[in-house]
Parts: C-alpha cells; sequence; structure tokens
C-alpha cells in the first residue's frame, strides 16, 4: 500500500517530505532554551540543597528526553534517598522555600495522581513542576532519549505526532486521550516494526545500562551512538512514515486483542497480560505497555468517549494523507 500510495495518490511526496521537514524544524527549541533551563536548575539546586544536603535533582520528560518543542514547561525530579519520607510533607516545605526566595505561581499539589509542586520563574519565565522520588520516570526519560539518538526520524516523526495531538486536542489525559509519552512510544513502536526495521528493541538487546527502581529491573543496550546506521537499509522519508503511522492507527491496529510493546519490539496479546476487561477504572480499549512498568497500561485513561475520539481522529488524519491536496495544513487545522 505504501508504494501504490506513493505512486498514485501523492506524485507531491517531495513537496509533502520538504513541508513536514519545515514544519519539524519549526518547533525545535531554540539553544538560548536549554541554557535557560540549565540556570533554573542551578538555582533550584542551591536551594534544595541547604534543605536536603543529599538531595540530587533530574530533569525528566521532554526537557530531557529530546521530544520537548518550543516553550514546553520543564519537569524535574527531586531524589531523596529515604524511601519513607512523606511526599506531601517534603512537598510543602519545598513549597515554602521556593516561595520565600522569589519564585511564582508556586503551589503544592499533594492529592494529584503524581503529587507535585508548580513554579515559575520570573527571569527565566519557565514554568515547572517538580515531583518526588519518581525515578521510573527519570529511566523511561532517558530510554526515550536514547531511541531518539539511534535514527533523526524517530525525533521528526514524534514532533509531527505531538504538534497533530496538541492541534486537534487529543493530547488530554485528563479528557481522556493519551499522554505525550504514549504518544512517543507509539512512534517507536511503530518504527520498530518497519520492514526493515527503524529502530531496534533496545530492551532486547545486552544489557549495557542496569539500575533498579521500585523494585523494578531497568535495562537496556544504551550505547547508541553504536547504532546510528541501523535504519538505513530502510529509506522511507517522514511524509511516508507520518501516513504510515496514522494508517496503522487507523486501519492496521487490532484493538480488540493487541497490545503494543516497545520492551520486546512487538505487539503482545491482551489475553497474556490479563487486559481483556475492565478492571477499576482501567478500561484498556487502546493498550501501549509501559516499557518499565509492566503492568501499566498507558491507555488505562481512554474511556468508551475518547476511544471514538481517538479513532475518529487517526482516520482523519490517514484520509488527509491519502487524500487531501494540502495535509501538513489540514491535518493541523484546530479542532
Ligand atoms: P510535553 O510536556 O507534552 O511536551 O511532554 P512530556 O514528554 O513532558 O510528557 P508528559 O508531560 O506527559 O510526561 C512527562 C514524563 O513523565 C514522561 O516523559 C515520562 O517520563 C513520565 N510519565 C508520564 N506519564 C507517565 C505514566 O503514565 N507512567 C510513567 N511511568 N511515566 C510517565
Ligand atoms: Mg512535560
Amino acid at each position: 500500500r505504501n508504494l501504490k500510495w506513493q505512486m498514485e495518490c501523492r506524485s507531491d511526496i517531495y513537496r509533502l517530505n520538504a513541508q513536514f521537514l519545515s514544519i519539524y524544524e519549526s518547533l525545535i527549541p531554540p539553544e538560548e532554551e536549554k541554557a535557560k533551563q540549565k540556570q533554573l536548575l542551578t538555582l533550584l539546586e542551591k536551594l534544595v540543597c541547604k534543605e536536603w544536603p543529599e538531595a540530587r535533582l533530574y530533569l525528566y520528560g521532554s526537557c530531557a528526553n529530546s521530544f520537548g518543542v518550543s516553550k514546553s514547561d520543564i519537569d524535574v525530579c527531586l531524589a531523596i534517598g529515604d524511601a519513607d519520607i512523606n511526599k506531601s510533607e517534603v512537598l510543602l516545605k519545598l513549597a515554602d522555600i521556593l516561595q520565600s526566595d522569589n519564585l511564582q505561581n508556586v503551589q503544592a499539589l499533594t492529592r494529584a495522581r503524581v503529587p507535585i509542586v508548580k513554579l515559575m520563574d520570573p527571569v527565566t519565565g519557565i514554568s515547572c513542576d517538580i515531583c518526588i522520588n519518581n525515578l521510573l520516570a527519570v529511566v523511561n526519560t532517558k530510554l526515550l532519549r536514547d531511541y531518539a539518538g539511534i535514527d533523526v526520524r524517530l525525533r521528526q516523526l514524534a514532533f509531527i505526532v505531538k504538534h497533530w495531538a496538541k492541534s486537534r486536542g487529543v493530547n488530554e489525559t485528563y479528557q481522556g486521550t493519551l499522554s505525550s509519552y504514549a504518544y512517543v512510544l507509539m512512534c517507536i513502536h511503530f518504527l520498530q516494526q518497519r520492514k526493515p526495521a527503524i529502530l531496534p528493541c533496545l530492551q532486547g538487546m545486552r544489557a549495557t545500562y542496569s539500575v533498579t527502581v521500585d523494585d523494578k529491573k531497568c535495562a537496556f543496550f544504551d550505547q547508541v551512538e553504536n547504532l546510528c546506521d541501523f535504519g538505513n537499509r530502510n529509506r522511507e522519508t517522514i511524509a511516508q512514515l507520518v501516513w504510515g503511522f496514522f494508517n496503522y492507527w487507523a486501519y492496521g491496529h487490532d484493538y480488540t486483542s493487541s497490545v503494543i510493546s516497545v520492551r520486546t519490539g512487538s505487539v503482545i496479546s491482551k489475553l497474556e497480560k490479563d487486559w481483556t476487561r475492565r478492571v477499576g477504572n482501567d478500561r484498556h480499549l487502546i493498550c501501549i505497555e509501559d516499557p518499565f512498568e509492566t503492568s501499566h497500561d498507558l491507555g488505562r485513561v481512554v474511556d468508551k468517549f475518547s476511544i471514538k475520539v481517538l479513532r475518529e481522529e487517526f482516520e482523519r488524519a490517514a484520509d488527509i494523507m491519502h487524500f487531501a491536496p494540502n495535509p501538513c495544513v489540514k491535518l493541523f487545522e484546530p479542532y
């Protein structure tokens, strides 16, 4: 179908590629943003150290996984060695410290699923969320960043998909659609499945990096500089991959019985994971296995209404890639 698409439907493939690449480039954050993030992190480290000399701060999420677009908020994890601490108390104490150093809009959200302190730094203009001891997020951030170092097409595809999801309002977990993290995993899975593959399965290779976090062993091959020609046998370009991605999620994926799994580099069955029925609030209507917390389905937030919205959006996007005269405009039209 891919070849047919190029030959018959999209004789404008070269123009399309150039347009997608220029959208990708316009989304890449400029270097000075990195410097400002560093500056804020240094300030936070100074403040935190006074109260908790042993603690460390890590950046995670899109500011560190290389999938962050310009002007994103930053996610910071405060690692305090002691596992028995009371997170709410630490967050309230932290909020106090930050407040008295002129950081703005400081707010401790102690009852959120992931409890955090929010703040805005008036000097750099950056907003930031700080969580406590969420080291799995730091490790999955590294996994995503390492995948991004293998083939530039992952970063290109994920930027386009995230931009599409934000424009179409389907990047809102509180409304039952998917997180940015879930979309990036969907892109990695998709590129692992191309024939020939564009990405390997790092967790299926000899482990060169290994840590145990919350009793979970996180191990994978991380010498990705040795893999930079891995995808070379596959010559697909960004427009073809965007088309293929939406086509897969619109018409190729088996929502009834399949789970996508970056951990194994393949699709596994819902049966095997016992994700065939609703348990509590987890409905498993679209199944995306977390690479390390394997009992965790990132599609758990999706309900019977939002699954319909999502699938209609995938179909809309696939059809636009197939037929629309100007996909690069139409795809991102606000909903
Ligand atoms: P944007 O802020 O939208 O650009 O993307 P982001 O990559 O920062 O994603 P998001 O804010 O959704 O999540 C931040 C980070 O938290 C992710 O990169 C993951 O490391 C982690 N994370 C988010 N959701 C989950 C989850 O459900 N499970 C786990 N284990 N980690 C998560
Ligand atoms: Mg974020």
